[in-house]
């Protein structure tokens, strides 16, 4: 086999003359009678390699005294196809044929005096050209082999190779984290997501429970003394697949001791900061701080998009002095304070500048059926429209229960002319979600959201603090972390905290965590906590969870034992490697960002993983299968 002397990237003017060996893939073929031209492709770039019988015996002749040898290698060359695998010796000359300014390599042209066919193709599904169609996402996933010899792909390989070596670079080596491998057969823990389990053979019956992230561990490695841990870690999460999640992911994972929150806040900005200046030469701004209350309240998500301005405004009781029934209905019960858990109504509107000409009543339309889908009524709709004598008129939907408050309703909601309001009324809860997605509609429909420019910005990176511990589950009615049960309360709801009881809803709900996001054009990066170090605190969390002093020890007791020997106060987070890629990458699909992601339920098309254990499998394991084949 010929070794490779150069890449198919490399080779420019200064290199004519040379005799070089290149490897890689046929990547066009032209056939042009006594002559053929190929370009070779490999992760670094293409060259164009011609097999001229004549120029390459006299190039031959110059270099090895045999001209009979190059006859058959012509006769080998109009045999290749489109991704034949070869290795070629040749000289290199400027191109005959004119230069391909797109290339790198477009100046110099291979004049083949060898070639050796290393492996020959079938006939491909697809070719991995960029620029041609690609077939649909499943056929690529079976494949993908093929298609990550896409250019693009190659690049998203090298990109995310590169930024883990600049996640070392910052932690492990500039900031002295210690990197810490953790065990991925691990016990059960309640962090939120259902869980993969791997059965035991050497203990019947029992389960290990792969993580859904080295949460625990890192903690106790800070009780071990690491003071400053990191890993690039693999998480485990049984949840439907979405276009940013994956069952199986990537996280930096951080954790420090012997600090207070803005410690690790200014420690991950300036990791933000480095990471977006050397994977695309982007200067961060000091990231913005917001209340998880304030996101709520005016975005109507814990993740806001930043990047488009429109806000959401509680009106309720300017609503409640109209007559119209929804709003009058959904008031009646009393308004309320912010409050998921309350059964009172709320009265939200966002004010959509000049939505009265784009959004038309089929659009508006769709968003009742967006707003039912989250629970809601529907969407109550108002134009404000240009009257003959140039003063602001509402027009369609509920104007006419706004026209006798119409300067009240203007002033309430700052409106102007052209604008269109929309209103959603209900419970807080249903309300605040219901308009929340309707935003981001709107800001689709409105063209609002930026397009990502060349290297995916512009970047919007907020900080989300001050998240409420506990919520309700809505299938089950039982109070669960809002983070994860480790994070601590904020250093002012200590006594709140210590005096909850179980029973005290309102107080519950009330008590603000330590814990903090990494939000980015209103996706979720990073989320971390301050964490307890106190196993009292630690104890009364469980106890407010619901679960009694045997099952915490059951589940706990090896971090209940710990913080029982000298646990020092540390705090952690941890970002989501495959949307930092995403980010750099501009792309909103997660699968573009790994090599070798899973579909939508979780599947991999091209081992076709998971598959049936055998019965012997399942008997080595005391395992047995409940699944009843379907008849098909
Ligand atoms: P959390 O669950 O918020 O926190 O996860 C941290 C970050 O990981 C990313 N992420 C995901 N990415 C792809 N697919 C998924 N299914 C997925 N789930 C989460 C997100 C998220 O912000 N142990 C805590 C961290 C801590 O407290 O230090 C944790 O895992 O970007």
């Amino acid at each position: 086999m010929l070794i490779r002397t150069h890449t198919c990237g490399e080779l420019r003017d200064t290199h004519v003359g040379q005799t070089v060996n290149l490897s890689g893939w046929v990547n066009a073929y032209r056939d042009h009678g006594n002559l053929i031209f190929i370009d070779l492709r490999d992760r670094y770039g293409l060259t164009q390699l011609v097999f001229d019988p004549e120029d390459a015996n006299e190039a031959g002749a110059a270099n090895t005294g045999d001209k009979h040898a190059h006859t058959g290698m012509m006769g080998d060359a109009d045999k290749l196809r489109n991704e034949d695998c070869i290795a070629v010796r040749g000289v290199v000359r400027i191109r005959r044929g004119g230069e391909n300014p797109k290339l790198p390599t477009g100046k110099v042209e291979i004049v083949v005096q060898q070639l050796d066919v290393l492996s020959k193709t079938d006939n491909p599904p697809f070719l991995p050209d960029d620029n041609s169609t690609l077939p649909n996402e499943e056929i690529r996933l079976k494949h993908r082999y093929l298609d990550l010899r896409r250019p693009s792909m190659q690049k998203v390989l090298g990109t995310r190779s590169k930024a883990m070596q600049v996640i070392r670079n910052y932690f492990a080596g500039e900031n002295r984290f210690l990197e810490v491998e953790t065990p991925i057969l691990y016990k059960s823990t309640p962090e939120g997501a259902r869980e993969f389990l791997v059965p035991c053979r050497n203990m019947p019956g029992t389960f290990y429970a792969l993580p859904q992230s080295p949460q625990l561990f890192k903690q106790i490695l800070m009780m071990s003394g690491c003071d400053r841990y990191m890993q690039i870690c693999r998480c485990f999460r049984d949840e439907d697949p979405r276009a940013d999640r994956q069952p199986e992911f990537s996280q930096v994972d951080l954790e420090m001791s012997f600090v207070r929150r803005d410690q690790i806040t200014e420690m991950m900005e300036g990791f933000v900061r480095r990471f977006w200046k050397e994977m695309c030469g982007y200067e961060v701004p000091t990231i913005q701080r917001m209340s998880y209350r304030d996101a709520m309240e005016d975005y109507g998500i814990d993740r806001p998009d930043t990047r488009y301005d429109l806000k959401i405004k509680d009106i309720s009781t300017f609503a409640a002095r109209t007559e119209f029934g929804v709003f009058k209905s959904v008031l009646e019960k009393g308004q309320d304070r912010p409050r998921f858990n309350s059964k009172r109504g709320v009265v939200k509107a966002m004010r959509v500048p000049g939505g009265a000409d784009k959004l038309t009543r089929k659009i508006t339309d769709g968003y009742s059926s967006l707003a039912q889908r989250f629970g809601a009524g529907g969407v109550a709709v108002v134009k404000v429209i240009k009257a003959e004598d140039g003063s602001p008129k509402l027009d369609t939907g509920i104007a006419k229960f706004l026209e006798p408050l119409k300067a009240d309703f203007i002033r309430e909601v700052g409106a102007q002319i052209g604008d269109t309001v929309l209103f959603v009324a209900d419970t807080y809860a249903i309300a605040t979600k219901a308009i929340g997605e309707l935003r981001q509609q709107v800001a689709r429909d409105m063209g609002m959201i930026p397009k990502p420019g060349a290297e995916g910005g512009p970047w919007n990176f907020l900080w989300v603090l001050d998240f409420p511990m506990f919520e309700k589950n809505k299938e089950t009615g039982k109070w669960i972390a809002m983070h994860h049960p480790f994070t601590a309360p904020r250093d002012d709801q200590r006594d709140l905290f210590v005096n909850a009881d179980v029973n005290d809803d309102d107080t519950l709900e009330s008590i603000v965590s330590a814990g903090y996001d990494i939000v980015l054009n209103g996706s979720e990066i990073a989320g971390g906590s301050v964490r307890i170090h106190d196993r009292a605190v630690q104890a009364k969390v469980f106890q407010l969870l619901g679960l009694s002093p045997e099952q915490a020890k059951e589940k706990f007791s090896f971090l209940l034992e710990a913080l029982s020997y000298g646990a020092p106060p540390h705090a952690g987070i941890a970002f989501g490697l495959d949307r930092l890629i995403m980010h750099i990458c501009g792309t909103d699909n997660i699968r573009d960002v790994i090599a070798f992601p899973k579909t939508q339920i979780g599947a991999d098309l091209m081992t076709r993983a998971p598959s049936k254990a055998t019965d012997a499998q399942l008997k080595d394991l005391h395992v047995a299968s409940t699944w009843v084949e379907k008849p098909s």
